[in-house]
């Protein structure tokens, strides 16, 4: 779907492959304003990626209807409905990326509304009889991006919920981890909070 060909030259012969897919989920509400955007899109330099903006989006969370009509249709298999847009594509990536700033101990509401979007079972993972789930994603690797106003206590709502459903239902083995903290504290250097979060990225340290 989101895939491309690329050709590279080798000697006088171009070997044709299939470009990976990465996917950012890009939860940043503040738009061409937002740090944790900024960390993303340094975090991505020079690669292809397909952006979903979740702000820019109709996405819906699961009400009653939603929910009976979503039941239906995963009964019947029956996939074909806009309702599971973001699910496929979400079970098509090679390696997600997450860009969400930390609200609230944990995440913009947008991203949980995502997360129900995307747990459809026979398209992102399947149950098991012994009640455990078998990943149906091709992703092998999920980074979580985030910056915050203050610091991030040790109870990491955001992030550890995010790996647990990664790892729960989707089978994502790697995981990387990116903050920059204390972006609303007065008198910190807010510039050299961002240059160094980005000097991690590219030199991690
Ligand atoms: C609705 C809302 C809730 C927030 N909650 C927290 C919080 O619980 N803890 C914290 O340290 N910062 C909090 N912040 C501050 C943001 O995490 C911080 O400004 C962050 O850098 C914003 O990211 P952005 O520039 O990508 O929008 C909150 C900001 C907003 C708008």
């Amino acid at each position: 779907m989101n895939q491309e060909l690329s050709g590279q030259k080798f000697g006088q012969f171009f070997v044709y492959g299939v470009k990976e897919m990465i996917l950012l989920i890009d939860v940043c509400v503040r738009g061409e304003h937002s740090r944790t955007r900024e960390l993303a899109e340094c975090y991505l330099k020079d690669k292809k990626f397909t952006r979903l903006a979740l702000a820019e989006e109709d996405i819906q969370p699961l009400d009653k209807s939603r929910l009976e009509k979503r039941q239906k249709l995963i009964e019947k298999g029956d996939f074909s409905d806009e309702m599971f847009r973001y699910a496929k594509q979400f079970a098509q990536a090679d390696e997600i990326v997450i860009a969400a700033p930390y609200w609230d101990l944990s995440f913009p509401a947008l991203l949980k509304i995502y997360i129900e979007n995307i747990c459809v079972v026979g398209v992102t993972f399947d149950y098991l009889s012994d009640g455990t789930s078998k990943s149906r994603c091709k992703a092998k690797k999920l980074t979580y991006i985030t910056t915050s106003g203050g610091v991030i206590p040790e109870r990491n709502f955001g992030y550890d919920y995010i790996r647990a459903v990664a790892e729960e239902f989707f089978k994502i083995e790697k995981f990387e981890y990116i903050k920059a903290e204390k972006f609303d504290i007065y008198g910190e250097d807010h510039k050299a909070i961002m240059e160094n979060a980005k000097n991690k990225i590219f030199f991690g340290k």
